[in-house]
């Protein structure tokens, strides 16, 4: 026999032994074998890849299913378990400085581990989060009051622009718009200026929404986006417009943070101080950590972080309001108590304060689910213990607010917007399975940005406009309803958006 043919055959069966053996492994082996859940699932990431890639983000509803059939802690793919079931929360997100970390594989689906959201280690994560948290706490974001209630104002004249004349307003399109240029300003003191573009335009929203639907494909394929990186502009440009605009936004942050990094005299714009001056000036911060590339990243993410999830949870909210006529008379007896005077805006503080405005946020944070993919944790060091389970240490565990959100025996027909169960006594018990904004040490760190946007839009528009605006073509199933987990939430691919129409003659509440 040639030595070539038994070279062949001794390949061929190395292969056929190997990938027995992993069969075997991940299916009797592993040390979460033991755990229900799908033998497909268990065997193989092409499972997760099938409903995430080729059915395009669904694969959280598969899960929910089997959870359905299997209970409330399943596998869900060879490495990894999940839960259902609030009572877990607070051992999987501890909120007190614990070894805790992400995991690799998927922390890097929005293209590195090199930015604040995506770090693995706890020690790391730590440090990055702490050189600008501050900046999101709760005092410096109603410093920045001023800088929100202005591009409100902004959005507020453009839809006046509106009034009478028939045309639609996108309200997803809107509302990113608000949500982009008060990170982009307060990130960089230089806003995107989207409220200022033609029907705010859509391309902003989608640079920022497409990444997040290419989260799925970068997290099997990590070597997918260096490699389209490699391609020349005149390639991008000519095949596909919008990677064309991706490169140029690129661009765009690379110039914005050069700026700030290499003009040591500016400090940021004098109505606020921003948060890449500060990391800048970061005396506790290692110089790796300052670069151009890893900053420019930090930056991407912030943008991308800060502009969707209010987006969304706003036009949600928007749309479930203007559906419901006496949700929507009794919110406005409450503002027009609560701001007698539309030209002069009230304070958050006292937005704050208004119960049945909270009970509408509450409900619409509950009805948007906030991110709708897992978020997984990673304890190195320490076994967890779930009802009768064991968990090894260095498992992948994730949770997702689908789960909470729906479950009906804290949220009676959770279809249903219902502000009135965010009124009762429950309201405590109901906030602890809110899982919005994820818990524990990664809790999400623009929390109080997006509670502050979200109240003073809400508020603001909804005193203006909430009797003078119609829904327009606007269909719960297509436009509305979560359909997607592109991490983000989003909603049918043939959406076409919350959109309404402006009225003068107000309709009666
Ligand atoms: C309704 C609005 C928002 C929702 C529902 C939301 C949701 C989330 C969730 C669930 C996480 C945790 C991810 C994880 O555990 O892996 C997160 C993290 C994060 N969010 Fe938000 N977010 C919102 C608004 C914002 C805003 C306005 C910013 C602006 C800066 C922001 C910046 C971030 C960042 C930087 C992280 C990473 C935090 C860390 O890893 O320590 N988010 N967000």
């Amino acid at each position: 026999m040639e030595i070539s043919t038994v070279l062949v055959e001794f390949t061929f069966v190395a292969i056929v032994l190997y990938t027995a053996y992993g069969i075997i492994y991940r299916l009797y082996l592993s040390p979460i074998a033991h755990f229900p859940g799908r033998k497909l699932a268990a065997l193989t990431l092409w499972y997760e890849f099938y409903f995430d890639v080729i059915k395009r983000g669904s694969y959280v509803w598969e899960i929910q299913e089997m959870h359905q059939t299997y209970g409330p802690i399943i596998r869900i793919n060879p490495y990894e378990l999940h839960v259902a079931d609030s009572d877990f929360i607070d051992q999987l997100y501890p909120t007190v400085a614990k070894n805790v970390e992400k995991w690799s594989w998927s922390a890097g689906m929005f293209g590195s581990t090199g930015m604040t959201f995506g770090t693995v280690g706890h020690t790391l994560h730590r440090r990055r989060r702490g050189a600008f948290s501050n900046f999101f706490s709760k005092t410096s974001v109603r410093r920045l009051q001023p800088v929100i209630q202005s591009r409100i104002d902004i959005l507020c004249k453009k839809l006046s622009e509106k009034m009478d004349t028939g045309e639609p307003v996108n309200m997803v399109h809107a509302y990113s718009a608000l949500t982009q240029d008060v990170i982009t300003e307060y990130c960089f003191s230089r806003s995107r200026n989207v409220l200022e573009m033609k029907d705010f335009s859509p391309w902003y929203y989608e640079l920022v929404q497409k990444p997040s639907e290419l989260s799925h494909m970068i997290k099997q394929f990590p070597y997918m986006l260096p490699v389209l990186n490699l391609l020349p502009d005149w390639w991008i440009c000519a095949t596909n417009p919008l990677f064309a605009h991706f490169r140029a936004q690129q661009l765009e942050y690379v110039s914005q943070v050069q700026t700030i990094l290499f003009h040591n005299n500016e400090t940021g714009s004098e109505s606020h101080p921003t948060v890449f001056h500060s990391l800048r000036d970061d005396d506790d911060l290692p110089l790796s950590e300052k670069s151009l590339p890893r900053l420019v990243m930090e930056a991407k993410s912030l943008v991308g972080a800060g502009t969707l999830t209010s987006a969304h949870m706003l036009s949600m909210t928007t749309y479930h309001v203007l559906m419901n006529p006496p949700i929507l008379s009794k919110l406005m007896a409450e503002l027009e108590e609560a701001i007698p005077d539309v030209s002069i805006p009230c304070s958050l503080q006292n937005l704050e304060q208004i119960p049945y405005l909270g009970a509408v946020i509450n409900e619409g944070l509950r009805i948007s689910y906030g991110s709708v993919h897992r978020l997984q944790r990673v304890h190195p060091d320490t076994a967890l213990n779930f009802r009768d389970w064991t968990i090894p240490p260095g498992t992948p565990v994730g949770m997702s607010s689908v789960h909470m959100h729906n479950d009906p025996a804290m949220f009676p027909e959770p279809r249903k917007f219902d502000p009135s169960r965010w009124m009762g006594p429950e309201k405590d018990l109901r906030q602890r399975n809110l899982f919005n904004f994820g818990r524990g040490t990664r809790q999400c760190v623009g929390m109080n940005l997006a509670q502050a946007e979200i109240h003073m839009a809400l508020a603001t528009i909804l005193r203006k406009f909430g009797t003078k605006m119609r829904l327009f073509d606007t269909v719960r199933e297509r436009d509305v309803d979560v359909k997607h987990d592109f991490f983000v939430t989003n909603p049918s691919l043939d959406s076409r958006g919350v959109r309404v129409t402006l009225h003068s003659n107000s309709r009666k509440t």
